[in-house]
């Protein structure tokens, strides 16, 4: 037998009835990231030879994701129980010999060193089940021990009031020996509440056969089990404030970090500052030196070195800001790569497009991308100067160094270093404002007689 063989069942099968969705649930989102992604994150961390996932037929999503991260996909036909549930891998892992560590797909907080631990303790004894004290241990298995050797686990709604007052609850990771444990299985009964073939069960199974059973305990924090929709938002929470809590340590400012959203991914350089309500969606990068001021909302985007953005900015994926631009207030930015300096700081929307190197885009200005049919280029080239609330209806080319006019509608090519005006001439006429303002007086006496 080789002990440090390991692999490792993520159980995704349930139809999440409590979370009342016609999404699987453990394709819910935490930062961004399914629930599933993020225990397959935590898996893949202890680096096992095989991870499979047990879904339910036509979750095509779900082996598409599992396929991501290196997971092979197996169907559970029917929804029997998380003990059946694990059946279902067993013909995958034949021949395997080694420790397999199940994980619920919806325990999205759990960490690889708790991981490690719980494995590192199956190996010691023959089955390891994580155990953790909620503040509300109302739903989850409890846990029957005799010091740290574990019992039997019983459902909540199969407990009596004694066995509901126990608060060691069991997480859902659970690691033995196979193909020992998968005999162990076939032994489990749907004499229940439930009428389920119920995982928990497997523990009073390999008592019998006189294995020895552990109970393993990790914080509350990692063991958060997501049914509903408010245990969703409470694993967000946590999830936020352990992510922030990393960002700090690793040198990003946060002036106010309890209102800020990060997503998974979000990467945030030492001293970047991030101002209060700031929130970033899935595939951010902020180098060091930028500020993002308060209630930016930012997402696929590349923040370079020294940038400044926002307050009231809006970054949406493909958005690339090199070293040293501004964005101001009320000012959109999608598909479109900013160069060095420039500056788009008031009332801007540019998408699908590029602002060469030190250029200046005005308040108010508009790349019209959008034609009702496609999107189409803008490309501005370095040094422009774009006079305010300008259009430029793509696509459309502005040589470096052009200077636009302010109120310019731009429709077709502007050469380097030309001044183009697209606007109608001004003209004054002298004395005019006296005859209206009269003839306005004269209206409104007619409307009061
Ligand atoms: C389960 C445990 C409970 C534990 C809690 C921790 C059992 C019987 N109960 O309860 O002791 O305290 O988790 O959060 O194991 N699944 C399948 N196929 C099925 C049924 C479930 O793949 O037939 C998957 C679900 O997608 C989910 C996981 O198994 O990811 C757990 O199922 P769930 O129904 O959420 O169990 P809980 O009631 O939370
Ligand atoms: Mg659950």
């Amino acid at each position: 037998m080789n002990e440090n063989r390991l692999a490792v069942i993520v159980l995704a099968a349930g139809q999440g009835v409590r979370m009342k969705s016609t999404i699987a649930k453990v394709l819910h989102p935490i930062a961004g990231r399914p629930m599933l992604a993020h225990v397959l994150s935590a898996a893949k961390a202890l680096d096992p030879s095989r991870i499979v996932v047990v879904a339910a037929p036509g979750a095509e999503a779900v082996a598409r994701l599992s396929a991501e991260w290196g997971a092979e996909t197996v169907i559970q036909q029917r929804q029997l129980g998380t003990g059946h549930a694990v059946l279902q891998a067993e013909s995958a892992l034949q021949g395997f010999d080694g420790t397999v560590l199940v994980l619920f797909g919806d325990t999205p907080l759990l960490t690889a060193a708790t991981l490690a631990r719980l494995v590192g303790h199956a190996h010691a004894a023959g089955v390891a089940a994580l155990g953790f004290r909620p503040a509300d241990p109302k739903g989850y298995g409890r846990m029957i021990v005799e010091g740290n050797a574990l019992l039997r686990i019983v459902e909540d709604r199969d407990a009596d009031a004694a066995e509901r007052k126990v608060n060691l609850c069991f997480a859902g990771m659970i690691a033995g020996r196979v193909p020992g444990v998968f005999g162990l299985l076939h032994e489990v009964e749907n004499r229940n509440a439930q009428g389920e073939f119920y995982l928990t069960d497997v523990i009073a199974i390999a008592r019998r056969h006189e294995l020895k059973c552990m109970a393993v305990e990790g914080a509350e924090a990692e063991m958060l089990g997501v049914n509903s929709r408010a245990q969703l938002a409470q694993a967000e929470a946590a999830f936020q404030t352990r992510r922030r809590g990393e960002l700090m340590d690793a040198g990003a400012g946060l002036t106010a970090p309890e209102t800020v959203f990060v997503s998974a991914d979000t990467v945030i350089e030492p001293d970047v500052t991030i101002g209060p309500f700031v929130v970033f969606g899935p595939g951010v990068t902020v180098r060091r030196g930028a500020t993002i001021h308060s209630f930016s909302h930012i997402e696929g985007a590349m923040i370079d070195e020294n940038c400044v953005v926002g307050p009231f900015a809006r970054l949406r994926p493909g958005a690339a800001l090199d070293p040293g631009v501004h964005v101001g207030n009320f000012v959109e930015i999608k598909n479109a790569r900013l160069e060095a300096g420039v500056k788009a700081n008031h009332l801007t929307y540019i998408g699908d497009a590029r602002v060469g190197a030190g250029s200046n885009i005005g308040a108010g200005t508009i790349t019209c991308n959008y034609d009702g049919e496609g999107k189409h280029f803008t490309d501005i080239g370095a040094r422009v100067f774009v006079g305010s609330d300008a259009t430029l209806v793509a696509p459309v080319r502005i040589g470096d160094g052009a200077y636009i006019g302010a109120g310019s509608t731009i429709t077709t090519d502007v050469e380097p270093d030309a001044l183009a005006l697209g606007r109608s001439r001004q003209v004054n006429k002298a004395g005019r404002a006296n005859e209206i303002r009269a003839r306005n007086k004269t209206r409104k006496d007619m409307r009061k007689s």
